[in-house]
């Protein structure tokens, strides 16, 4: 397999093995030099778990396997094959030392009626991962979601809830184990999608509209606290196809290690009919006068930031 030197958002990625990545509604989390990219593991439309790869430069992507099977032979484990798990995230706890995962949990045959988080640990990295439990924080829905970690290691739960109404943002135990009461709204306007990052002491979150599959609109929000108030900024992508962000839809935003202040703004491009072959859109985000903004490149590579980084 050659080896890979550019992002080419949209197209096929192929990991070391040449095939393409099967990891939707992904995150990224980096331990001792090494990218881990773990995301939903797609048939043409069943969901099959949670997959893992790995990456010393986030181009080329070795495949490392399940990191979370759905479970056989036991139709009422909440994970049973036929469930859905979508959007996962890892953390390293380096208190217990454990590594967490979180992802939006529907039970088999029920739609997205059950709107639950799933809960999985591990001690290595790449898995498998035991799952512990799932749950609804403090009684409420989850959907969609994402976790983030802030810079003095406390971590939070950010997930769409009452039918994708309100966006909500719940504490985690210092084990990052279970919710706890440190629990708000964000905002109530319908959104879902959430991808957040902090840059210069200011809390940035991305979200969609909610389209089902179908692409729709981003927006910033805002905050000097993580709790609030979250100021509504528009829409950060510029250009043709921005009203759709470019045909995609919001899954994380990637600090990239060694470069302060660069940031990959990472989406699907959700393919309904074979979600096998969705496709990843990658961008640099651009700060101009503090404010991110994504404009669509065919082609680029990290050295992007050499010339963007800190403008405005
Ligand atoms: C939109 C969500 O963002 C996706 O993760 C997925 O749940 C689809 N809806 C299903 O229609």
């Amino acid at each position: 397999m050659r080896k890979l030197c550019t992002f080419t958002p949209g197209a096929i990625w192929p990991d070391s093995n040449g095939v393409h990545i099967n990891a939707h509604g992904g995150g990224i989390l980096r331990r001792d030099g090494v990218y881990y990219w773990f995301g939903e593991k797609r048939a043409a439309q069943a969901s099959e778990g949670i997959n893992v790869y790995s990456s010393p430069d986030l181009y080329n992507w070795q495949y490392e396997g399940v990191a979370l099977p759905p479970v056989e032979g036991d139709p009422d484990h909440d994970i049973t094959r036929g469930c859905v798990m979508e959007r996962p995230k890892v953390l390293f706890n380096e208190a217990t030392g454990k590594y967490v995962m979180w992802f939006h949990l529907e039970l088999k045959g029920q739609g997205y009626r059950a709107a639950r988080a799933g809960v999985a640990v591990s001690d290595t990295v790449t898995g498998p991962y035991e799952f512990l439990r799932s749950l609804r924080p403090n009684g409420n829905m989850s959907r969609d979601m994402t976790l983030f970690e802030d810079d003095d290691g406390t971590a939070y739960h950010i997930f769409a809830s009452r039918d994708n109404y309100d966006m909500r943002i719940c504490q985690l135990s210092d084990d990052y184990l279970t919710p706890t009461e440190k629990d708000v709204v964000i905002h109530g306007d319908h959104r879902e999608a959430p991808a957040v990052f902090k840059h210069e002491g200011r809390y940035f979150l991305i979200t969609s509209g909610c389209s089902g599959w179908k692409p729709n609109e981003a927006r910033l929000d805002t905050a000097d606290s993580i709790w609030g108030p979250w100021t509504g900024q528009g829409n950060p992508t510029r250009g043709p196809n921005a009203e759709t962000t470019f045909d995609s839809q919001s899954t994380h935003v990637l600090p990239v290690e060694g470069r302060e202040g660069a940031f990959i703004f990472m989406a699907d491009r959700w393919i309904p009919g074979n979600l096998t072959d969705s496709r990843y859109i990658w961008l640099p985000i651009k700060f101009e006068d503090g404010r991110p903004v994504l404009n669509w490149i065919d082609e680029w590579d990290l050295s992007w930031f050499d010339e963007n980084t800190g403008v405005g």
